[in-house]
């Protein structure tokens, strides 16, 4: 018996700023935007979505077809919480009517939490095998207006169903692990916006991947040759560039920059015009390989990494299952993607700017309407956050 994925989906906000708006603000070159860093467009959250309307719309996508009976633990992975004490994951579970007889909380551990969630719920479900269990990422990556990660933004949500009757992929049960604590990038309670040391969180994560991939090889024995494809944690997309080339010549592969290259793109596609999704990226990387391989990957190993700055790193792997073509939802995801409405630069500073606008005492408020999908953040009152379905 095996556990993997049953049903997966994503979403993003319906309004993404073209990276030549921000290089004509900052003086860049857009092709330090384009070719450097391998970033065309970001999602941005209107004022009435945050990760609670981003992972509702995803998880009914995800849902669509499923049984959801069986369904007894929804995990929450994300960075960007609404509460300090209440799991996102509630409202969320209340929009899309999941059955009440089920777990739900958070995890957190920036970029990281997804795999981690992942990691937990395929032995549970081995020792489980009649139920199933949903995980969400959903971020809104903030680095602030004018700072060094503001072209590395985006938001976005991935819904994965996992059971043992999974028609897409299957996950193998050992990984390589590696835990550092280091200070690449955070978040303190009081900032809406990321802390980063850009460089050194590149090292770190090169790092991480060399240490999780050391313990994965070690323990299974498995050669890089095994590996038909890799998805990498994409905070953008020439970081999977970097992280390739580094483990094609740590593992000694005989690839040439074509091959090696063929290996990650498909992967990589929808990141390009989304931005960081922050928990949810090495999943939303997934589905864009899975999504847009115009090869059949049926009975091919994929070998996953993920990395959260502060910093975890994990190296896993899973198998695509034959038939798995069928269980996408491709056509959904290209009109997502396709079908947002591009903001100029003014109008991006303004989404930007809401969130300080938020009352903090208690006071109501009425969010603006704005395409937030089937689910809004309707406002706050009595210091309670408000959501509504969109009919
Ligand atoms: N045409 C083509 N390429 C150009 C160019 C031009 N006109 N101008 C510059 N470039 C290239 C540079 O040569 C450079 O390429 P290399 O990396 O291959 O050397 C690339 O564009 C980026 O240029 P800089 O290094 O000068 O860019 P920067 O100083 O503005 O910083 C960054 C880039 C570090 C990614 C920054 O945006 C950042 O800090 N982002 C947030 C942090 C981040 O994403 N870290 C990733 C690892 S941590 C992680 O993965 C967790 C997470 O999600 C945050």
């Amino acid at each position: 018996m095996q556990a993997g994925i049953e049903s997966i989906s994503i979403y993003t906000s319906q309004y993404y700023l073209d990276l030549k708006a921000l290089a004509n603000q900052s003086g860049e070159d857009p092709n330090k935007y384009y070719i450097g860093i391998g970033q065309q467009r970001m999602s941005v959250p209107p004022p009435d979505e945050d990760v609670v309307t981003l992972a509702a719309n995803a998880t009914a996508q995800a849902l669509q077809g499923i049984d959801t009976t069986a369904l007894d633990t929804f995990l929450f992975a994300t960075e960007t919480g609404i509460d300090q004490s209440k799991a996102a994951g509630i409202y969320v579970h209340e929009l899309v009517r999941l059955p009440k007889n089920m777990r739900v909380f958070e995890l957190k551990q920036a970029c990281y939490s997804g795999a981690g969630g992942l990691s937990m719920a395929v032995p549970y479900l081995l020792h489980h095998p009649d139920r199933k269990v949903l995980i969400v990422a959903a971020d809104v990556a903030r680095y602030g207006i004018g700072s060094i990660g503001e072209p590395t933004q985006g938001a976005g949500a991935v819904a994965m169903v996992l059971s043992t009757n999974p028609t897409i992929m299957t996950f193998d049960l050992e990984s390589g692990l590696y835990t550092n604590d280091v200070m690449d990038f955070w978040r303190p309670n009081y900032a809406d916006e990321a802390l980063v040391d850009g460089k050194y969180s590149i090292k770190m994560y090169i790092t991480a991947l060399r240490e999780a991939w050391q313990q994965y090889t070690g323990i299974t024995g498995r050669p890089f040759g095994d590996f038909h494809r890799f998805v990498y944690h994409l905070p953008f997309t020439k970081m999977a560039d970097k992280a390739h080339q580094f483990l094609v010549r740590h593992a000694n592969a005989e690839l040439n920059q074509e091959e090696w290259q063929r290996q990650i793109d498909d992967a990589a596609i929808y990141q390009r015009f989304i931005g960081n999704t922050y928990a949810g990226s090495v999943f939303v990387a997934l589905t864009s390989l899975l999504d847009n391989s115009q090869e059949d990957l049926a009975g091919k190993r994929i070998g996953l990494f993920s990395y959260g700055s502060g910093s975890v790193g994990e190296f896993f792997s899973g198998i695509v299952q034959q038939g798995y073509k069928a269980y996408l939802k491709k056509a959904l995801h290209h009109e997502i993607i396709a079908g947002r409405a591009e903001l100029d630069y003014e109008t991006y500073r303004e989404f930007y700017t809401f969130k300080s606008r938020l009352p903090t005492d208690g006071a109501v408020m009425q969010t603006p309407k704005y395409n937030a999908g089937r689910y809004r953040f309707a406002g706050l009152a009595d210091h309670k956050r408000l959501y509504e379905v969109v009919v």
